[in-house]
Parts: structure tokens; C-alpha cells; sequence
């Protein structure tokens, strides 16, 4: 299993923030908000990461990420996608990247609760999606289900009310997403959408769809950045994060400290 966390973007949402950074570097309590999607990637033992990020940003992407897992074996690698053409696009950047192997694609603002390792570790193939109960479904994606709770109908900001499941984030995929993603026609939007990729697993009857349990936030709005920070301060989310990665950030900053010193 290989993982992809897409870090690009233009995040107009967060504008004027994002006109000196990238979102996925703004601060969610205490530490950027990539830990957060990378944590869940790292927790389930995926050990090959790649970054997808846009072109204004890698520098600072490599700053604070090119040598922080120096001392175990976790491999970042970088790729800048030129143009945000869409969550589907990860497949087609990151198709070397992948391989032969299965993938995990999760969204470099999504902030997660729930432990997700299980998941990861017994998938063996087709597509694994996820569905949260939201008030707002009609801004997501989102899955209808049938009366056996099996997913029917999967589409993008309904115009009409289909259903409160929004599909979150991290998606599970075998090989064939790479095929699937070349196979998608870009939207009226010019995306290459994921929606389509869960319609094509779903319409071969290869898509799985589990329940997120905790909380789940994107953190792509002033206010849902801001919630975001509160609920990782009261929830204490940053205790749950895997070691390697708590590890990795108390001996960056430590270094830090000391390079900061020196200059006195
Ligand atoms: P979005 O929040 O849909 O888009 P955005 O981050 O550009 O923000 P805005 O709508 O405010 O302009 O993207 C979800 C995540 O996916 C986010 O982490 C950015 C990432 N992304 C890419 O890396 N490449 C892309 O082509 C797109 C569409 C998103």
C-alpha cells in the first residue's frame, strides 16, 4: 500500500491567508496541517509517501518536510501538479509513484478523529470509500444509500436533497484507479473528478463504503480552520498521533531552537 496526501490547490477560500503560504502549512493548534492527513497515513504503517503540491509552495513543503523522518523508514517524495485539475488527478500524477501497488489518497486539509489502520491494512481490492452524516451535504460529495444501508447513488454537490452522507477525504483504492482516472472525462468545472472514480468502482459493484465515526472536519473555511484548532486543543488529538511522527516534530523544533541560538 503506498499513500498519496494531495497538498495542492489554489485555496481561494482562504485568501489573504493563503497569498503567503499554502493551506496545507496554516497552523491547525499546534502544527501544520499536513501532520494531520500525514499521521493517519503513517499510523496505518504506510511507509512510501508522496506530497502533491503546487509549484508557489514546494520550497516550503521541503523546509519542513525534507528531513524531518531522517532517523526511520519513512520515504516523502515530492511532485508538483502544475494545475489543480481535480482530486483525480493524484492518480495520473502519481502514477509511476504507484506503481504496481494499491494506493490511500487523502486530502491535505481533512482532519480526522478516527483511526483509520484497520482499514488500510485489510484492504485487499477495488475502491474503499467513507460516509459522515453532515448538515451541509449539498457543498460535498455525497452517497445515497438503499434500505440494507449498500451505497446506490454517489454524486457531487446534489442540487437536490439525495441524502445527509457526505463522502469525506481518504479514499482506497486498487491498481485500477490508475486506468480509472485516465478513463474520466473532466468535468464542466475542467476536474478530473473523484466522484467518477467511486462511480466507476461502484458500477463493477468494487465499492465499499465504511462509516466515519468520529469527528471529521476540512479545514478550508476561516471557521472550519478555526474549529478545527479547538477541537485538536480540547480532544488532545495532537496525543494520539503515531510516535514517529510526534518524535519527528520534537526533534525538528529542537534543532530549530538550537539553529535559532547560535544566531544570537
Ligand atoms: P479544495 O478544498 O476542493 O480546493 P482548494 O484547496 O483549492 O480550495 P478552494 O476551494 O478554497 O479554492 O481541495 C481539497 C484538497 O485537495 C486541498 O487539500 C487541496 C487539494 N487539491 C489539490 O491538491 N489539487 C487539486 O487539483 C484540487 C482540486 C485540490
Amino acid at each position: 500500500m503506498r499513500g498519496i496526501i494531495l497538498a495542492g490547490g489554489t485555496a481561494t477560500r482562504l485568501l489573504p491567508l493563503t497569498a503567503t503560504t499554502s493551506k496545507q502549512l496554516l497552523p491547525i493548534y499546534d502544527r501544520q496541517m499536513i501532520f494531520y492527513p500525514l499521521n493517519v497515513l503513517v499510523k496505518a504503517g504506510i511507509k512510501d509517501i508522496l506530497i502533491i503540491i503546487s509549484p508557489e509552495h514546494s520550497g516550503h513543503f521541503l523546509n519542513l518536510l525534507g528531513s524531518i523522518f531522517d532517523k526511520n523508514d519513512i520515504r516523502l517524495e515530492f511532485k508538483v501538479q502544475k494545475a489543480p485539475r481535480g482530486l483525480a488527478d493524484a492518480f495520473i500524477v502519481g502514477e509511476n509513484f504507484i506503481g504496481h501497488d494499491n494506493v490511500t489518497m487523502i486530502l491535505g486539509d481533512n482532519i480526522f478523529e478516527d483511526d483509520f489502520s484497520e482499514d488500510i491494512k485489510r484492504f485487499k481490492s477495488g475502491g474503499k470509500i467513507f460516509a459522515v452524516k453532515v448538515s451541509d451535504p449539498e457543498r460535498l460529495g455525497v452517497v445515497q444509500f438503499d434500505e440494507n444501508m449498500k451505497a446506490v447513488k454517489i454524486v457531487e454537490k446534489p442540487k437536490e436533497w439525495l441524502s445527509d452522507y457526505a463522502i469525506p477525504g481518504l479514499y482506497i483504492y486498487d491498481n485500477q484507479v490508475i486506468k480509472a482516472a485516465k478513463l474520466v472525462a473532466p468535468s464542466a468545472r475542467g476536474e478530473i473528478e473523484i466522484v467518477d472514480i467511486n462511480n466507476w468502482y461502484l458500477a463493477k459493484g468494487e465499492l465499499e463504503v465504511g462509516m466515519v465515526k468520529g469527528k471529521w472536519l476540512d479545514a478550508g473555511t476561516f471557521d472550519s480552520l478555526l474549529e478545527a484548532g479547538v477541537f485538536v486543543k480540547e480532544s488532545k488529538l495532537y496525543e494520539k498521533f503515531d510516535p514517529i511522527i510526534n518524535q519527528a516534530i520534537m526533534e525538528f523544533n529542537e534543532e530549530l531552537k538550537i539553529l535559532a541560538r547560535k544566531k544570537l
